[in-house]
């Protein structure tokens, strides 16, 4: 599939089938974020896929009780460290978590499996749960695993209201 039709069909999945997520389709989503770029190439960061139930229910809590996450197969935490401020001003950290994470979600589309980008976590529980260190931001959880809805696509502004050429308009 052409990455723009990816892009076309992905949705946020908030229900889950139990049916589990076959290992080399998890390697695959995986494989993306591995490969996303990152700012001066550092990598500094982790992937975690949680599949142990007990976790993924404690997650969930983490989560503000979101029951997508306890539901789904997995769970997807994505951290880094070595934080730093850009000399755009932007964190590096959150930047370089944000693309890994959405090459899963595109490769999680290109696999048949859903996910949803969370940030309605508390980092603090979520490390606890995952033994992440003090030194690492988490900056995004997902579920993912199998559809158990088809959400109606969610509306985006019109091209002409969020693009232009040569300066801002
Ligand atoms: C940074 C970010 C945080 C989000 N946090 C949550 C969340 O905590 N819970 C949730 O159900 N959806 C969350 N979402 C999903 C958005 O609600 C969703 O992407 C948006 O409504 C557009 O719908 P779509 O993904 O189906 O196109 C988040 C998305 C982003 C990008």
């Amino acid at each position: 599939m052409a990455v723009l039709d990816v892009i076309k069909t992905r949705k946020s999945i908030r229900k889950y089938k139990d049916t589990p997520v076959e290992a080399e389709k998890l390697a695959n989503v995986l494989e993306a974020a591995r490969l996303a770029p990152s700012a001066r190439n550092l990598q500094d960061w982790k992937f975690i896929a949680v599949t142990d139930a007990d976790k993924r229910a404690r997650l969930q809590q983490a989560c503000g009780g979101q029951r997508q996450v306890g539901q789904a197969p997995v769970t997807l935490v994505v951290c880094a460290n070595n934080d730093g401020v850009m000399s755009c001003g932007q964190s590096k950290t959150t930047i370089d978590c944000s693309i890994a994470m959405s090459f899963m979600l595109l490769q999680a589309e290109a696999e048949g499996l859903g996910m949803c980008w969370l940030g309605h976590f508390y980092a603090d529980q979520v490390k606890q749960v995952l033994n992440i260190p003090d030194d690492y931001i988490v900056v995004a959880v997902s579920p993912l695993g199998y559809a158990d809805e088809d959400p109606a696509p969610k509306p985006r502004k019109a091209a002409e209201d969020v693009i232009c050429y040569n300066e801002f308009k």
